[in-house]
């Protein structure tokens, strides 16, 4: 079988990958001195771009869209029968590669695969690894090739969690999707064709369950959403806050039901997903389901190899694991949040991004010194025209300010989090680019508050002063 050395190789090809090779480049790595290998068939995308713009129907009216200049193909001039004039409709198309392929999403290059080329950076993809022997310094493929390593960068992500885990009833069944690869939305959109103007039954209520409740209801499905907690995105939201995302899908005819779970489905036969049973005694039609109850980190072909904590690979301010030539970047890593003095994880995209510029800076030092990891957690969405930014920590009380309606035209509302007398993390919807800098200045540096009362009489204000 074949085998091949690389100075550096990238296990995973995901946005902390695409990133990493954006860092060695600039870093000057050498022609041949580094390779990618990912699972996926495509060179490293802007993942985020899968639950959003990836689904959305073929002629949204467009809000505006997190991959504007990529995904605004068309600007038609339609004739609408309005008044006797023609009026104008900003159009989009739905993001399709090569359109987000990293670096597009921070404003950066976009990396093709002919840049990977030009650089000489190998992108070795359809590739699994299947084994890491990370004594020896080899990774096997599933058909058996290696690949010999001096430094290794992991940044191998998450997988879903799925209910067949859990032994969920009929589980197993056809049309009861998941999202976190490209293949898995382009079956969706498959489905959304053969499915057209059916019921839809989402299974969490979290990012994916929020976003993916969005663009069915676009696709014109009827919606209907399933979680377990009182309200949705619990991990983040506070009753307030959810409060006006339940009640602004509840106006877009989005179904929701709270305090249950989906304990069985059943099937036609074809196999094809039907009902689905929830723990309350309800049972929904379902043409299809789509579930995101949770990730996982992607370790275990490094188990027993390395260190690890809370979940993830245990790494220092650099990226670095508990071995000199391994590091872990992304979704995967456990590492030092300087800000609150703990070790965290964060699956989210701005850590894949930053985490793997760390890693590579650290690795290409060559004696230079490279600062200290200092993350400020960064975390947002999007669905419909709505889009929220949360910067900081979301512990201790928490302050609601603005205007929460989700009826309201100039809805724009946002939440403090306040411990020890201080402001360690901020909420915005519908915030102005200066705003959002302004929310996320106050979670970085943690003013005092004499009184929460003044606090939420000031909302905004107060940020944009800090
Ligand atoms: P990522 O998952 O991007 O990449 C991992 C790569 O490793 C994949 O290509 C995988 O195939 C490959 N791989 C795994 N095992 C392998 C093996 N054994 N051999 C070879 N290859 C292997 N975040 C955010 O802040 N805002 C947002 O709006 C969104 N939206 C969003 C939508 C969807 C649908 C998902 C699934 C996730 C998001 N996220 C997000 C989260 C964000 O995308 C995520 O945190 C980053 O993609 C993590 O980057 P990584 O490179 O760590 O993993
Ligand atoms: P999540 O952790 O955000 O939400 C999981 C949700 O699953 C919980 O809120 C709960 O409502 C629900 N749940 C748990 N067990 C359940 C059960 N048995 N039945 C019904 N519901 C149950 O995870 P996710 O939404 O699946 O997202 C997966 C990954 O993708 C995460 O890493 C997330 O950060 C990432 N992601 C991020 C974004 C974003 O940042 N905008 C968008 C999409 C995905």
């Amino acid at each position: 079988m074949a085998e091949k050395y690389f100075k550096y190789v990238i296990v995973g090809g995901g946005v902390a990958a695409g990133y990493a090779a954006k860092e060695f480049a600039a870093q000057g790595v050498k022609p041949g001195e580094l390779a990618i290998v990912s699972k996926e068939a495509v060179a490293p995308y802007e993942r985020p771009a899968l639950s959003k713009a990836y689904l959305f129907p073929e002629s949204e009216p467009c809000i505006h869209s997190m991959f504007s200049s990529a995904v605004i193909v068309n600007f038609y001039l339609l004739p609408r029968y309005s008044q006797g004039t023609y009026i104008r409709i900003n159009f989009t198309a739905p993001a399709r590669l090569p359109g987000f392929h990293v670096c597009v999403g921070s404003g950066g290059e976009r990396q093709l695969p002919q840049w990977y080329t030009e650089k000489g950076i190998e992108l070795i993809l359809g590739t699994e690894i299947v084994k890491a022997d990370l004594a020896s310094k080899t990774l096997t493929t599933a058909t058996g090739a290696t690949f010999k390593y001096d430094t290794l960068v992991i940044a191998t992500g998450s997988s879903v969690i799925k209910l067949t885990d859990f032994g969920v009833q009929g589980a197993d069944a056809k049309n009861i999707f998941y999202l976190r690869e490209i293949d898995d939305a382009d079956k969706l959109i498959d489905a959304f064709k053969t499915k057209k103007n059916g019921k839809a039954v989402i299974v969490g209520g979290g990012y994916i369950g929020l976003e993916l409740g969005a663009v069915l209801k676009m696709n014109n499905f009827h919606v209907t959403m399933v979680y377990p907690e009182p309200w949705c995105m619990p991990r983040l939201f506070t009753s307030g806050i959810a409060a006006f995302y339940e009640g602004y899908y509840a106006n877009k005819r989005i179904d929701i039901i709270k305090g249950t779970v989906a304990v069985g489905f059943d099937s036609d036969a074809n196999g094809e997903v039907k009902t689905v049973k929830l723990k309350d005694g309800r049972v929904l039609d379902a043409d299809i389901v789509v579930v995101g109850v949770g990730g996982r980190p992607l370790t275990t072909l490094f188990k027993g190899q390395v260190e690890e904590d809370k979940g993830g690979i245990k790494t220092d301010s650099f990226f670095k694991t508990s071995l000199p030539s391994v590091y872990a970047v992304g979704d995967v890593a456990t590492f030092p949040m300087k800000l609150y003095n703990e070790m965290r994880r964060v699956e989210h995209v701005d850590h894949a991004r930053k985490s793997a510029e760390q890693a590579v800076k650290a690795i290409m030092a060559a004696g230079k010194t490279v600062e200290e990891y200092d993350y400020l957690p960064y975390f947002y969405s999007r669905s419909f025209d709505l889009a929220w930014q949360f910067y900081g920590d979301n512990v201790g009380d928490s302050v609601l300010f603005g205007d929460n309606n989700p009826t309201s035209p100039k809805r724009k509302f946002g939440s403090y989090w306040i411990k020890d007398g201080k402001v360690v993390g901020a909420f915005l919807e519908g915030g102005t680019p200066d705003e959002n800098k302004a929310i996320a200045k106050v979670a970085r540096l943690q003013p005092s508050v004499e009184s929460v009362d003044q606090l939420t009489k000031e909302g905004l204000t107060f940020a944009c002063k800090i």
